[in-house]
């Protein structure tokens, strides 16, 4: 056949591809961009506007994960405190939901007040959720001198939270909290205790108190944060130098009671931690690996509204634990395998 002839017909073929490219692109959602986890860049949520969820925590609720934390963000009532709520699918692209907390000074401790590190964690039996955060003020000349945890609860996630009370948890000092739910679904508060260390402790059947303390390690550690990882507990937390960051720690232990090992490094020391604070450990179970992610905050005292958030997939496994160098990652929510861009 002469090329006259096959010309035309490798046109047409060519024409009914591009027909069929443009049906197939037409027809297909479009596809979200990479979900690139960027630590330490301004993180925009789906208004533009940079993430108030500082010292937070995350809640899975169904296939959604929720993200409360402070929201410290610029133009707000200076005597009131905020708490965000953020969802999101896939750990990297976040839609503000609602000032769940808006609080004006609910135990009278001035305009000093503090509500900080709230963590919200889901009750099944009663169907509430329910925010553990730290409630403090001055007192006898202290900053910081109160020293309790505040509990609000909602029956939506989302919702309008109602503050409850405030009280020392079995009578001790709590400032910094961390919230841990173990795999057979019991929830559990980290409370730094000054004079004594550092208390993990079980949540009553309603989660409204706190009921039992599982030990007491005697390290003196904030933005404390617990996992359980192929049988062993690894618990983190930073040293106390107000919002300077710190080397942050880690040991383990085969129970919650303990033993619990010695201290050891999770970055090299001279980083402080990449600049970051500890505030929880996400893990995230997929088909082919089970990811556990670092979440810290970069603080920025002065323009705290512009405080950055150091998440990083961790090394771990046979007792140990490290926080690679930060760099951007992503995240496959179904395999819990992760990759670089
Ligand atoms: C360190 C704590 O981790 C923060 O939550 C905050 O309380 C600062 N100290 C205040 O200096």
């Amino acid at each position: 056949m002469s090329m006259r002839y096959l010309f035309p017909a490798a046109a047409a073929a060519s024409f009914c591809g591009i027909l069929l490219f443009s049906a197939q692109a037409f027809s297909q959602p479009p596809q979200p961009p990479p979900a690139v986890i960027r630590p330490g860049a301004v993180w925009p949520d789906n208004r533009g506007q940079h993430i108030q969820a500082h010292g937070g925590g995350i809640l899975k609720y169904g296939d959604t994960y929720y993200w409360f934390g402070e929201d410290r963000g610029q133009g707000l009532d200076p005597a009131k405190r905020y708490v965000s709520c953020y969802s999101s699918k896939d750990l990297a692209h976040w839609t503000f939901r609602n000032q769940v907390i808006k609080l004006s000074d609910p135990e009278n401790f001035g305009p000093h007040w503090v509500l900080e590190r709230p963590k919200v964690f889901y009750n099944a039996r009663t169907k509430r959720f329910v925010m553990y955060m730290h409630i403090d003020g001055p007192a006898g000349g202290r900053p910081y001198g109160i020293a309790r945890v505040g509990v609000a609860t909602c029956d939506i996630v989302d919702g309008d939270y109602r503050y409850l009370r405030s009280f020392r948890p079995l009578g001790h000092e709590s400032r910094d909290i961390g919230q841990f739910v173990d795999d057979d679904g019991t929830a559990y508060l980290i409370f730094e205790d000054r004079p004594f260390g550092f208390r993990i402790a079980r949540l009553s059947a309603n989660y409204l108190s706190v009921e039992k303390q599982m030990c007491l390690i005697p390290a003196h550690m904030e933005g404390g944060a617990l996992i359980h990882y192929q049988g062993l507990y690894y618990v983190i937390g930073s040293r106390l130098s107000g919002w300077a960051p710190n080397p942050n720690k880690y040991a383990t232990a085969r129970r919650l009671e303990g033993p619990w090992s010695e201290f050891r490094d999770i970055a090299p020391p001279e980083t402080r931690t990449y600049g970051s604070q500890s505030t929880m450990l996400l893990k995230v179970v997929g088909t082919k690996k089970t990811t556990v992610i670092f979440m810290g905050d970069i603080w920025k005292p002065r323009t705290q509204w512009d405080s950055r958030y150091l998440w990083m997939p961790l090394e771990i496994g046979d007792g140990k634990l490290w926080l690679p160098e930060p760099k951007p990652w992503m995240l496959d929510l179904a395999t819990g395998e992760v990759s670089f861009p």
